[in-house]
């Protein structure tokens, strides 16, 4: 497309009407500021323009820069349109829909009106790609709102509504008529004639007041310590708002842009950037034409009320889906809708939620009493006890009576997909719908795809997740699924660095330091040691083989099931959950080691932080390999949302790739001649270490086809 077809010009009663129309989000891509100014000349020369109007076509204003122009050179613009629309002589209004994000918002500012529609949103999320705006959004946007709400609102990155926007200054008016253009080149010919030009540039007087709050950017510095640990972007936002504070526009705009430039190519950027990029492709089915007409889901209902079902439930209200439960005893009934009642108690005793969008949200959630009550639903998802016969009990009754053409989705774990599905006589209609705990909090959704699930059954399943406020991916039936079974070997090497001499604080902190919220042992108190204590047992009874674990199966056994219990792996005072090193668990390990005959030792943190994580990078090549997963960045997304790993390392087949796919294999290789078959190379991993390529390009050829 040519920048004149990307940005369209035309005078309508004397104002001149800009108009991007780059799909599907009008960003700021090659072509797109050339012909933005072209326009604006346009109307500078034309003396029939008293003013203009910029805005977008389709679905909004401006998304931002093209993210992926970034990391690849290019040449330094001659002009920027933001200068340019600094130089205009004629009143240039800004008229936003949709979206108005990083460079969008930032041309905005540089325009001399801003009005929007109040269903609009405005931000700059920069900080959330490893970078700074770098339009000029540090320095106009303090001096039209203050230092203070423009530095919350570029480190922290989030979506302002246009009402806010409003409040804040950013926005001079919430137009509320149906036409925006309209709108807008009325509102130009209203303010046509008016002079001086407001140029957010030489406000000054919001300034001022950092100098009154002397330790506002310290104290901001402060807050944001534990979050933005190993991140440079959140303070080098910190650092160009300071500058637009202290020094003259034009110096902090060169500022701005040294800043800018010094993160562009930084690991976080690129991690950060690949994030949003894999969080995308994620919803992509090969195959999956895009004519499909996929079932319509309006309706939906649980099997269970404990706490799976309970949040998923709430999933579904929160996102205005009415859901019906069911459970097997009207006492669990009423237990489990009492703890949703509870929940969103908290939630709003918290501040997290309006008295009345509770009140919204409750009704949604109906519990029933039969099967037959929920025949209609568009889609069931059992929530049930993680027992193959109930579940196949569960889903027989629901073969019987559910409407033909709705979606029968099991929450396991663990069991086998297709199993579930032969005990109905749709198993096109079945999958899986695996998420994580607490499903009312976690991102994750696994779409666990059966040898019958039809792809319609898939998409669908994936679309719901999606309007619930999941990131829904798609995986292979086999044990664990993809997300619990690329981390499990993280979990059996955790356990047996305890064994060998590395403790169990050791291991958090060196996770902690990579980036984690929290060290996966003070996570398992958290979680309860009951629960893999139960699983361990059921493998170690069906497989004999089985590797035992005999230390945390000795600390559940001692009545330790984690923070609930008062002590697991650490202790706990009864008034808070801070973990404490505990004596006790140090001589439980000395011992058990001692009796086992393994020898202590030290480790060093690099060694503990790549023996989990390449213990479940090799799993994860087997996955792959196995066509279980559709891609590795697929995967990169179910560690980003599933298990908390540090978004700005991109995930765990990007962080291995920056230590390098030969580096990880030697390792692995060597690991497999020390400690044996749990280390068994993935052939894949050999091949892509063989050619030096990278990890997170690994596309699955065998993918089963659905
Ligand atoms: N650059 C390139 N592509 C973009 C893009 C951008 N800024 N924003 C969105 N896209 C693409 C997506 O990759 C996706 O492509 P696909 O269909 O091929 O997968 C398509 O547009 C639609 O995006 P979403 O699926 O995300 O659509 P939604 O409607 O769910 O969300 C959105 C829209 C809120 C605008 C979201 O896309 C978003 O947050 N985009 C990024 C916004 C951003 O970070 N802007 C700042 C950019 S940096 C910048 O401006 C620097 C400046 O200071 C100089």
């Amino acid at each position: 497309m040519s920048e004149q077809t990307r940005v369209r010009f035309e005078v309508v009663d004397g104002i001149g009407v800009i108009t991007v129309d780059n799909p599907p989000v009008n960003a700021l891509g090659p072509g797109v500021p050339e012909g933005i100014m072209a326009a604006l000349e346009r109307g500078e020369a034309d003396s029939g323009v008293k003013a203009m109007v910029l805005m977008g076509a389709g679905r909004s204003f401006i998304a931002g820069a093209d993210i992926r122009q970034f990391g690849k050179p290019r040449p330094a613009p001659a002009r920027r349109t933001y200068d340019v629309l600094d130089q205009a002589g004629k009143p240039i209004v800004a008229a936003i829909h949709g979206y108005a994000l990083g460079g969008g918002l930032e041309n905005a500012l540089a325009c001399h009106y801003r009005i929007a529609v109040p269903s609009a949103k405005v931000g700059l999320p920069e900080v959330n790609i490893g970078i700074i705006p770098g339009g000029g959004g540090t320095q106009r946007l303090p001096r039209l709102i203050g230092p203070k709400a423009a530095v919350e609102m570029i480190v922290s990155g989030r979506h302002v509504s246009a009402a806010e926007a409003k409040t804040l200054g950013i926005i001079d008016e919430i137009v509320a008529g149906k036409d925006l253009r309209a709108e807008a080149i009325a509102y130009a010919r209203r303010v046509a004639d008016r002079r001086p030009l407001p140029r957010v540039r030489d406000m000054t007087h919001k300034l001022a007041a950092a100098a009154s709050d002397a330790g506002l950017f310290e104290t901001v510095r402060k807050s944001i310590a534990r979050k933005a640990r190993n991140q440079k972007a959140p303070y080098h936002c910190i650092a160009a708002v300071e500058a637009a504070t202290r020094e003259p526009f034009e110096q902090g705009i060169q500022t701005e842009r040294r800043l800018f430039s010094e993160l562009e190519n930084s690991d976080e950027a690129r991690a950060l950037r690949y994030a949003f990029f894999a969080e995308r492709e994620v919803t992509r089915i090969p195959g999956l034409s895009k004519d499909l007409v996929l079932p319509e889901i309006k309706s939906a209902a649980v099997i269970g009320a404990g706490t799976m079902g309970g949040g998923i439930a709430m999933c579904c209200a929160d996102f205005g889906i009415p859901v019906k439960v069911l459970e097997a005893s009207p006492e669990a009934l009423a237990k489990g809708m009492q703890r949703i009642r509870d929940n969103y108690a908290i939630s709003v005793k918290r501040g997290s939620l309006e008295q009345a969008e509770m009140e919204q949200r409750l009704p949604r959630i109906q519990p029933v009493d039969s099967y037959q009550a929920i025949a209609e639903c568009d889609v069931v998802i059992e929530a049930v006890f993680e027992e193959m016969a109930v579940k196949k009990e569960v889903f027989a009754k629901l073969d019987a009576v559910i409407k033909p053409g709705a979606i029968l989705l099991t929450n396991s774990s663990a069991l086998d997909i297709d199993a579930i599905a032969r005990a109905t006589r749709r198993a096109p209609q079945v999958a899986g719908a695996h998420f994580f705990s607490p499903a009312n909090v976690m991102k994750l959704l696994e779409v666990v795809v059966g040898e019958q699930s039809a792809i319609e059954t898939v998409a669908a399943a994936m679309k719901l997740g999606r309007a619930i406020g999941k990131i829904s991916v798609y995986a292979g039936n086999c044990d664990g699924f993809v997300a619990n079974r690329s981390r499990a070997p993280f979990n059996t090497e955790m356990n047996l660095m305890v064994e060998e001499g590395a403790s169990p604080e050791a291991i958090d902190q060196v996770m902690v330091d990579f980036g984690y919220p929290m060290g996966p042992f003070a996570v398992s108190d958290l979680a309860g040691l009951d629960i893999s204590y139960a699983s361990r047992k059921r493998r170690a009874a069906a497989d004999p083989g089985y590797r035992k674990l005999p230390i945390p199966d000795r600390l559940v056994e001692l009545g330790r099931k984690g923070q609930k219990t008062g002590a697991g792996w650490y202790r706990y005072d009864p008034s808070d959950r801070t973990p404490h090193p505990d004596p006790e668990v140090q001589r439980i390990i000395r011992e058990t080691a001692l009796a086992m005959g393994i020898e202590q030792r030290a480790f060093a943190g690099d060694e503990i932080l790549r023996r989990l994580l390449f213990s479940s990078v090799n799993e994860a090549c087997k996955i792959l390999e196995e066509g279980k997963a559709l891609r590795a960045s697929d995967i990169d997304v179910m560690w980003l949302h599933g298990f908390g790993f540090p978004r700005y390392r991109g995930g765990l087949m990007f962080w291995a790739d920056r230590v390098g796919s030969r580096a990880v294999c030697d390792q692995v290789e060597a690991w497999y001649q020390r400690y044996g078959a749990r280390w068994q190379p993935s052939s894949l991993l050999r091949d892509v270490a063989r050619r030096g390529g990278d990890l997170r390009e690994i596309k699955s050829a065998s993918i089963q086809a659905i």
